[in-house]
């Protein structure tokens, strides 16, 4: 698909998920945080999410989790408009409690819609939320850091931005694990690159 119809697809998709009413929390929500970034980004992050301040913005990743999660892309020499961000549920739930399985079940098609159109090498999904949708039954704590190609997209665990901000010691693991990225991009950019084959060699004959 060209960027151009990429772009007006996802636009088309952003204005469908703005007056979606499937949930009760639609009810008490500014603004729908669908998602930003490079149309046809390498690296898609799924956070959990919205929360206030990305709920007034209607952008993801705004707040405090937001500039660790930017000093963390930053880190590898991205920017957040290089990538894409999202995240498992496009409305605030209020008080920032956990997104509920029915949320999570009505918001999948925009997910699953966005990965489509954006085709990302690599999922990075942040937290457990994000993490069980791809990784179901497997414990963050064991699996950040790591990854898993399904389908020809790579799934890497992080742990959540937000945690750190609450558990001071992720904040490096945070920092190594975002490291490993890079190469791993680079290794599938390698093995999806089309082999040059040589022209066919014609046999030749002294007679
Ligand atoms: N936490 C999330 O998971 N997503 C955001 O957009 C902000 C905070």
């Amino acid at each position: 698909m060209r960027a151009k119809e990429r772009m007006s697809a996802l636009t088309d998709l952003y204005q469908e998920i703005a007056v979606c009413r499937k949930c009760e929390i639609a009810r008490n929500r500014t603004h729908t945080v669908p998602g930003e970034g490079a149309e046809n980004a390498d690296i898609m992050f799924i956070g959990e999410a919205p929360g206030f301040n990305e709920d007034q913005q209607g952008r993801p990743f705004v707040g405090a989790a937001g500039q660790f999660l930017d000093e963390l892309i930053k880190s590898i020499g991205l920017d957040r408009k290089t990538v894409y961000i999202t995240n498992v549920i496009k409305t605030r739930p209020p008080d920032n409690r956990d997104p509920l399985p029915t949320e999570i079940m009505n918001c999948r098609p925009y997910l699953e819609k966005q990965i489509q159109l954006i085709s990302p090498k690599i999922i990075v999904t942040l937290g457990r939320y994000s993490m069980s949708m791809f990784f179901p039954g497997k414990s963050i704590s064991k699996i950040h850091g790591t990854h898993q190609t399904v389908s020809g997209i790579t799934y890497f665990a992080m742990y959540h931005p937000a945690a750190a901000l609450h558990q001071g010691n992720l904040r490096e693991t945070l920092k190594q694990d975002i490291k490993k990225l890079p190469p791993l991009l680079a290794e599938l950019k390698k093995q999806m690159a089309p082999v040059a084959t040589p022209p066919e060699t014609k046999q030749l004959s002294m007679f």
